[in-house]
């Protein structure tokens, strides 16, 4: 990963823990969720059909789908219920001081 796929996209102030933030990058839409302070990124695209996450709840570190409620894990990506069962697409984001950092072409490092 080089630091040339890094985009600076906000300031930490917009994006309050609990709070999540949506970001385009021509076909990509990235959810950025701040968990107690760590900042996650994934595709705001459910993986089961179409539906906007960041439009859904957002609590600890799941998102649940506003559709058919399924839930993702936003530290890995991971579907944690039907109907959903694939993961969605992890970003890696970093805080670089107070400003949010994102990669929409690299994973996230596994946790
Ligand atoms: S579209 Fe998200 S659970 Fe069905």
């Amino acid at each position: 990963m080089t630091d040339s796929d890094f985009i600076k996209v906000a300031s930490i102030d917009e994006i309050p823990v609990g709070q999540v933030k949506v970001f385009e990058f021509d076909d990509e839409r990235i959810t950025v969720c701040n968990v107690s302070g760590s900042l996650y990124a994934v595709s705001d695209i459910c993986s089961h059909d179409y539906a906007l996450l960041s439009e859904g709840e957002f609590e600890n570190n799941e998102i649940t789908c506003p559709r058919h409620g399924a839930r993702f894990d936003v530290t890995t990506g991971k579907a944690l219920c039907l109907p959903a069962v694939v993961p969605v697409q992890t970003y890696a984001v970093e805080l670089r001081g107070s400003e949010v950092w994102l990669s929409p072409t690299q994973p996230a490092k596994p946790v």
